[in-house]
């Protein structure tokens, strides 16, 4: 008999995504799929796959929710903190599956990322763990790319630092990333095209552009597009933001290290708008050899792929128009730096929708109906 499974936050860029993943997967022939509303309960559910889905429930509703084995949610994390404890405190003991980040740090919560902690994932539900949380994007992404050097014991510590695309603060922000493309498009446009004009008036005119009371910073609160935002989410201890603070903290929950593993950077967003790249500097714990290391990077799942350190395949490969929309984690730019051979660096890029936040929902999900 399969499983019910309730989708909360199915419309959204994550839950779209996921929707589509799990469509491409044949997740759904696996289920009983319900999906529910937090605002239209009672209409019409979506067509997945081609097959109608069904009315949709109330995601308001506890005991609509608790009649679901397994719950998955993209809705968000101000619905995680609102409906999750009514739903355990009226005895529903099914699985949560979440893309907030409201739980991660839960003790009785495991972050999911199964290409990297299959063993810690799989020890926490066998002791009776039923939430079961995404991680951070950035996280995620830069743990798919690098975990092998983790499993050797070879990373004393890492330094990342962040390109973090418009798609991380959501879809409003992805269309205030392109209103500002466009606004400086069109301010600029008599200039580009003309040769007789200098670079230095066209800059003068995209820079006041940039700062021109029209131009459109709701969501980010300062121009992206022809600038970068070394800001992300809101500020926690010690001058960190809290995109910089999980790094850390997430790193080493999924992992489950100990002793802990210091994981600090910079986290910037920058005018890319689906991936999320990230500079690496990492200490290693002895003098590994760049062969072996490349060859443990490439170890470390079926989804990696290490450029080669030259200009024409990093140009190919490793970028966010080169990644967008693949499951492809590439690693490359690899190499021993000045300050000492025990210190590496290394550049990836991964698509944030995808393993930054869906893709390790639903095979979490198979990892529990399989
Ligand atoms: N916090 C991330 C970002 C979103 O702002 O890019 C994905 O976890």
């Amino acid at each position: 008999m399969s499983k019910h499974v309730g989708i909360i936050g199915w419309r959204g860029m994550v839950g779209s995504v996921l929707i589509d993943r799990m469509v491409e997967e044949r997740d759904f022939d696996h289920i009983q799929a319900h999906f529910f509303s937090t605002s239209q309960a009672g209409q019409t559910g979506p067509t997945v796959g081609g097959k109608a889905t069904g009315t949709l429930q109330d995601a308001n509703s506890v005991s609509a929710l608790g009649k679901m084995d397994i719950l998955i949610s993209c809705q968000g994390g101000d619905y995680t903190k609102q409906i999750h404890p009514a739903l355990r405190a009226s005895g529903w003991r099914g699985y949560w599956i979440d893309a907030a980040s409201a739980l991660r740090m839960e003790p009785d919560a495991v972050i999911v990322l199964d290409p990297v902690n299959k063993d810690v994932m799989a020890k926490a539900i066998s002791s009776g763990v039923k939430d079961l949380i995404g991680g951070n994007c950035t996280v995620s992404l830069m743990l798919m790319a690098t975990a092998e050097l983790f499993r050797q014991g070879w990373v004393q510590w890492v330094n990342s630092s962040t390109y973090q695309a418009a798609s991380g603060a959501g879809a409003k922000n992805m269309r205030e990333l392109v209103a500002q493309m466009r606004a400086i498009g069109q301010e600029a446009s008599s200039l580009v095209d003309a040769s007789s004009t200098s670079a230095l008036a066209l800059d003068q005119r995209v820079v006041e552009t940039m700062r021109g009371g029209n131009f459109p910073t709701t969501e980010f609160g300062a121009p992206l597009a022809g600038s970068l935002i070394p800001f992300i989410d809101k500020q926690v201890q010690d001058g960190q933001t809290r995109e910089e603070w999980k790094g850390f903290a997430e790193t080493n929950k999924i992992l489950g290290c100990d002793p802990v593993i210091p994981v600090d950077g910079v986290c910037v967003r920058v005018g890319a708008m689906r991936c999320h790249s990230q500079a690496l500097t990492i200490k290693l714990t002895r003098d590994v050899p760049l062969d072996e290391v490349n060859d443990a990077l490439g170890r470390s799942n079926a989804w990696v792929r290490v450029v080669p350190n030259t200009k024409e395949d990093t140009l190919r490969s490793l970028s966010p128009a080169a990644v967008s929309g693949t499951l492809t984690v590439p690693i490359g730019r690899v190499r021993k730096m000045k300050m000492g051979s025990d210190f590496l660096s290394a550049f990836t890029v991964g698509d944030q929708l995808l393993w930054g936040a869906a893709e390790p929902l639903r095979r979490t999900l198979r990892m529990l109906i399989d």
